[in-house]
């Protein structure tokens, strides 16, 4: 099969869509209608290769596209919320591997961001990081899974009069009104990193369906509010554990959100849980105050690290110029960009006093040649140009240049872990 009898298109057979989801992911059999199953992805937004003769119960692949917002640098230690493609359902049925089915969608969906205005990146968690280099995605953050011991001692000097004057308390996860809340708490909290989904994205992390449940405990929320409003929440899990007759249950937080006081009053709480051993942090940031409140590394239980947000600069120089930069530059980049080759090419990148960037066609000589990876990777303010220089990613041809372009990109705080999607 050759990659031109590959058609890409909107999927217009949801059940398909899901049998080929299940297919790839070997999930367990469904009780939720088949629009409960999707909630969040908007029927416009779900995308199936199609063969000639292909099996009609499952289609040779699919994918899905959250509308999202990305939060990249803004002017001082501020965000801006750009418009994001969050790629996610990418699965291609086991009969069809290999034969070119993900590099058709993929070169469907680059397409479909460049043609959407205002639209100008993509990004998505990889089930495998080999796999979206090649589609030009570049590792942007990274993500913390933090343990914290019942009982850790969180340590905040200059914190304590806000914290003391937040408290915490539950909230009832199937509110219909929760999915709002969360979201305009987490847009107001929003940092460097954060990706936003719309009202219906919170509405498929408020929901949780019988099989996903089992034996568990359905999520919880913790909000921290202040003055009578929201200031952050966490969004957690406890599961029984019992050791030699005592209580060692494992308390998981997949989201903490809020400013830094709340973030502390809502840990203090996690960490006190009756019946529990260990509290279990995911989607914390390399810089979270989390481990300087507990003491570094080895006042934890455990840290690991894992790959967070693959960014994707579609339409180069409109998303190099949607972001804020941090010094003066002017620096020709010379990009290679295989999948989406309206970017290859020299660009002259060229940064005012204020931030502001401009990106234009020149043809001078470069002053860096690189691949659209290394500016996906940079895009945040974390993935170092001068470490993967060093490292033989990026190329030089002028001395320096690589260090002004990233002086201009680098943030003063490392970009926070995106939730998953
Ligand atoms: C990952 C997956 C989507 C790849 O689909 P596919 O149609 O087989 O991919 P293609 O045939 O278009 O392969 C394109 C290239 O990527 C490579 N590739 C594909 N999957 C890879 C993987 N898991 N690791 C490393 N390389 C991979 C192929 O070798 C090929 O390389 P080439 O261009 O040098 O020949 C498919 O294997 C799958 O559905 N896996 C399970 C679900 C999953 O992981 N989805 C991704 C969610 S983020």
């Amino acid at each position: 099969m050759t990659d031109k009898q590959i058609h890409v298109s909107v999927a217009d057979d949801a059940h398909r869509f899901l049998a080929t989801d299940q297919t790839v992911w070997f999930s367990e059999l469904p009780s939720a209608s088949t629009e409960e199953q999707l909630l969040g992805l908007p029927a416009d937004q779900r995308f199936a290769a199609d063969t000639e003769g292909s099996d009609p119960s499952t289609y040779p692949g699919v994918y899905g596209v959250y509308p999202m917002t990305l939060a990249v640098p803004g002017t001082g230690s501020s965000v801006h919320h750009v418009p994001c493609a969050g790629l996610t359902w990418v699965g291609v049925h086991p009969d069809h591997r290999r034969r070119g089915v993900l590099t058709a969608m993929m070169r469907h969906h680059l397409e479909q961001v460049h043609e959407t205005p205002g639209q100008h990146v993509s990004a998505l968690h990889a089930s495998e990081p080999a796999i979206y280099g090649r589609y030009g995605y570049g590792l942007a953050s990274l993500e913390l899974e933090v343990s914290l011991g019942r009982g850790t001692t969180l340590t905040a000097p200059h914190l304590e009069e806000l914290a003391g004057a937040t408290t915490t308390r539950m909230g009832v996860r199937t509110d219909p009104a929760m999915p709002a809340r969360l979201r305009e708490c987490h847009q107001s909290f929003a940092e460097l990193g954060t990706v936003i989904g719309e009202v219906d994205y919170y509405a498929r992390v408020c929901q949780e369906l019988p099989e996903e449940l089992r034996d568990k405990e359905p999520g919880r929320v913790l909000f921290a509010e202040r003055g009578g409003a929201d200031v952050g929440f966490a969004l957690f899990r406890r599961t029984h554990k019992w050791e030699r007759s005592r209580p060692s249950g494992e308390l998981s937080v997949w989201a903490l959100v809020g400013d830094p006081a709340a973030r502390l009053a809502l840990l203090r709480r996690l960490v006190d849980f009756d019946l529990m051993g260990t509290v279990k942090i995911r989607a914390t940031g390399v810089e979270d105050p989390m481990l300087l409140w507990a003491g570094g590394p080895r006042s934890t239980s455990d840290v690991g690290t894992y790959d967070s947000l693959w960014v994707r600069l579609v339409d180069l120089p409109e998303a190099l110029m949607q972001r804020s930069w941090s010094a003066r530059c002017d620096v020709v980049v010379d990009v290679a960009d295989r999948a989406a080759p309206w970017n290859e090419g020299s660009w002259r990148i060229s940064v005012d006093d204020s931030g502001t960037a401009t990106v234009e066609r020149t043809s001078n000589p470069a002053d860096v040649q690189l691949d659209v990876t290394a500016l996906g990777a940079a895009y945040l303010g974390g993935g170092n140009l001068v470490t993967m220089h060093s490292a033989g990613l990026v190329a030089e041809h002028r001395p320096g240049a690589v260090a002004e372009l990233w002086r201009a990109m680098r943030t003063d705080v490392v970009a926070t872990a995106a939730w998953m999607f």
